[in-house]
């Protein structure tokens, strides 16, 4: 969410026609949601995240890289996965460690299940600005009725339905960077210190098979699995990828929507002794479905970093189009480079997926399929909350992993938005939430989550779907 309507078009600068810099998207037709009132304001709010030092290096970004090419070729499996927005709020040390925990969890369930090395990407450290759907919202405020900017994060403006609240406020990027910046040193300091060696029963709740309304087939299933995990555990250890042991280290990567340009654009840099510039904000920005068009100044600013670039493909995704956009931000084809992450919905996924998977099987281009199965899924109940089904985000995944398999394309990873706390925003799994438990516990100021159980239901599935032998 980009906001150029500061910034006036300038002719002599038309995207794709002149060389790019990192501010090129600032010639993009855009009709930004928002607006930021004071341009000095602005300015200085960039000023100062331009010199602040960098939230990530090009080489770790240059590693997920590589790991993002293996996975396009069947040799590693990519889990993405966090909330739908982070809040300023939430940079708590309890929600992170649980954050961490359920994708650890989830990835060594997947690394069993899957017999392959497993690379884990949290929406975390930044993913604090939200698309929305109107640029206002119409609410009561102080007993009269009045339209306040919707929220867009707290990267953009805050969620009170007050005029100060809602008022875009650019310092708020200065303080979305610090919160990163602690959430990350915690990330890395939990890793560091061991936290990644989950081996032990005690830390997970497998409560959910208990259920005694679940289907007699699945929880023996989940039993089975649950039993040989421990054996999948000393087979990592021989993959060389869950060396807990010996280094205490394993690898964390980091995404966010690569939404709010002026913010991207800060930390936007060249490296000593490396060519090009890398987005230091995140190892992989991705661009929403609302931003992907081919003239904005979403594409113009992520076709110019080195970074691997995430794009959502939602189902008025044509072939044609997919083609050109996959050129216009990997024009060398380069490995590695793009993900393409697919959320078509469960009712659109079997018709809309195998005509892009075929086109781009044909073309030979070089992506990375991941499927959300999260955004297409959303869903309201006769009270007006907003939700999502356990059984159709589960159908989604099915059907995607058999057009693949039709197609003989990889399904390289897998994107979801989760907690590690017990929310009850989502309906359904084994844990048996239903439409009346919504109010109980939702927390999400966006779209909802899966809960720890849940995720880690899904992740049990998922294996046995990619892995039916299993
Ligand atoms: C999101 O990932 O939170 C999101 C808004 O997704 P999409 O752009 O696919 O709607
Ligand atoms: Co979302």
């Amino acid at each position: 969410m980009s906001n150029n309507s500061n910034i006036p078009n300038t002719p002599d600068r038309v995207p794709g026609n002149s060389p790019w810099t990192p501010d090129s998207w600032k010639s993009a037709p855009f009709t930004s949601p928002y607006t930021y009132e004071d341009p000095a304001a602005l300015t200085a709010a960039t000023k100062s995240l331009a010199q602040l030092p960098p939230l990530f290096t090009s080489w770790e970004i240059e590693k997920l890289k590589e790991q993002i090419s293996e996975a396009q070729s069947g040799q590693r499996f990519i889990l993405q996965g966090g909330d739908c927005a982070e809040t300023l709020d939430e940079c708590r040390p309890e929600y992170i460690a649980n954050k961490l925990k359920i994708l650890l969890q989830m990835s060594l369930v997947l690394i069993h299940g899957l017999r392959t090395p497993v690379t884990r990407i949290g929406r975390f450290a930044g993913q604090y600005a939200k698309p929305r759907s109107s640029p206002t919202e119409t609410a009561d405020c102080n007993g009269a009725t009045c339209e306040l900017p919707s929220y867009f994060g707290d990267l953009v403006n805050r969620a009170p339905f007050d005029p100060e609240s809602r008022a875009p406020d650019p310092n708020l990027m200065v303080e979305g960077y610090k919160h990163a910046s602690m959430t990350l040193n915690f990330i890395r300091s939990l890793l560091d210190g061991g936290f990644a060696d989950l081996h032990h029963p005690e830390y997970w709740d497998l409560s959910f098979f208990e259920n005694a309304d679940l289907d007699t087939n699945r929880k023996n299933q989940y039993q089975r699995m649950s039993q040989t995990l421990a054996d999948g555990l000393s087979f990592m250890e021989n993959l060389g990828e869950q060396r807990v042991h010996e280094s205490t280290r394993v690898d964390f990567y980091t995404s966010h929507e690569g939404l709010n340009l002026y913010y991207e654009q800060a930390q936007t840099r060249t490296v000593p002794r490396r060519t090009g510039h890398f987005d230091l904000t995140t190892h992989l920005p991705w661009i929403g479905e609302r931003n992907r068009n081919l003239d904005g100044p979403h594409i113009e600013f992520f076709k110019g970093i080195n970074n691997p670039v995430g794009v959502k493909v939602g189902p008025t995704m044509q072939p044609d189009e997919l083609v050109t956009l996959i050129n216009t931000l990997n024009p060398t084809n380069e490995p590695g480079k793009l993900v393409l992450i697919v959320r078509m919905g469960v009712d659109k996924v079997a018709d809309h997926l195998p005509p892009l998977l075929e086109r781009i099987k044909a073309e030979q281009l070089n992506v990375l399929w991941m499927t959300d199965p999260m955004h297409a899924n959303g869903t309201k109940t006769a009270a007006g909350i907003k939700t999502r089904n356990f059984d159709d985000i589960l159908s989604e995944l099915e059907q995607t992993i058999a057009a693949h398999k039709a197609a003989e394309t990889i399904l390289g990873g897998v994107h979801f938005e989760l907690t590690g706390e017990d929310v009850t925003e989502c309906i359904g799994g084994a844990s048996g939430i239903t439409e009346d438990d919504l109010t109980k516990n939702y927390a999400s100021l966006c779209d909802p989550r899966l809960n720890y159980q849940q995720s880690l239901e899904l992740a049990f599935l998922l294996a046995t779907a990619m892995n039916p032998s299993k």
